[in-house]
């Protein structure tokens, strides 16, 4: 039994090592040398090439690297009756809720103005009240949604989260469906998209969704770049709808150098690392599917592909 590796930004030398002290009768082999196909049952993969996985007849599971399935999904060609599951990992969804935390404490703290009055060497208070009169409002409350909701309650913020059917997380008011999309956009002076990349929300970020937002609110995006529409964020900062945006995400990555975000004066650009699989952590995910698929067992966190994620 062999597990085949691909991916051109998960280091292979970490992952084998990972695996092979987790799983040491478990063959792990590198894309390159595949050896026969027919040994291979597991595909441990972040954006292979397309048609690729069809050449492994047993293949039992699809390991995707990423909590996000949508480029794999992309795949017309993927085997059919293979299931593909999600990366689901504590670290993973921490250093993602550590990422909106900073940056929803940033906006929250009018951090950007004060950086900008420093280098105006301007001395004058900017007065931000405490956080549980900050209205922040998550798009998504998945596992990396749920988990920002969790540490922005336990520091004091109002939260409210949007998903696709109703969420019952401690201190989180719960918005679902196209009908509670208004509310909830209305109450959210600092949004932040962590939803999954689907048809149903490509695109969600745009000028419909900025008006429904409260004059002057703020965007974080830590989601995908499909979820953006780029022109209509740069005129929602223009005419201040939105005050600011920290993005993690792009529709063209990497950002090209003549991009207008990476010298917006109300714009934070990092380099889609939010939140990044760390072996480490994440290969009990890895084991504990690989463990299910051996015991006849239901996998968890299947993709459902006609929900796209
Ligand atoms: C990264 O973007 C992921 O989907 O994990």
């Amino acid at each position: 039994m062999a597990l085949i590796f691909y991916s051109e930004s998960d280091r292979y030398d970490a992952w084998r090592d990972a695996l092979h002290a987790a799983l040491p009768d478990l063959e792990f082999r590198p894309w390159e040398e595949p050896g026969d196909p027919a040994d291979i049952e597991f595909a441990l993969v972040w954006l292979p090439p397309q048609g690729a996985l069809r050449q492994f007849p047993n293949l039992k599971a699809i390991l995707n690297l990423g909590a996000g399935v949508d480029a794999l999904l992309k795949d017309p060609t993927l085997p059919e009756g293979v299931p593909v599951v999600r990366m689901v990992d504590d670290d993973l969804a921490t250093c993602m809720a550590e990422y909106v935390l900073l940056h929803v404490l940033r906006y929250h703290r009018e951090q950007p103005a004060l950086d900008a009055q420093q280098r105006a060497h301007d001395w004058r208070m900017i007065a931000s009240p405490a956080a549980m009169h900050r209205r922040v409002g998550i798009l998504g409350l998945g596992a990396m949604g749920g988990e920002a909701a969790r540490l922005l309650v336990g520091a004091g913020f109002d939260v409210a989260g949007w998903s696709r059917r109703p969420k019952d997380l401690p201190g989180v008011q719960s918005f679902h469906g196209e009908d509670g999309r208004a509310a909830f956009l209305a109450r959210s002076e600092i949004l932040v998209c962590l939803l999954p990349l689907t048809p149903e929300t490509e695109g969600i970020l745009d000028r419909d969704l900025f008006q429904a937002l409260p004059a002057g609110a703020y965007l974080i995006n830590a989601g995908r770049g499909g979820h953006q529409v780029e022109s209509d964020i740069l005129a929602a900062l223009a005419v201040g709808q939105l005050a600011g945006a920290t993005l993690d995400v792009f529709r063209e990555e990497p950002l090209p150098a003549a991009s207008p975000f990476w010298d917006h004066p109300k714009v934070t650009v990092t380099p889609h690392n939010a939140s990044i699989t760390n072996p480490q952590s994440a290969v009990r995910h890895v084991c504990e599917s690989i463990r299910r698929v051996r015991a006849g067992e239901p996998l968890r966190n299947v993709v459902d592909p006609d929900l796209g994620y």
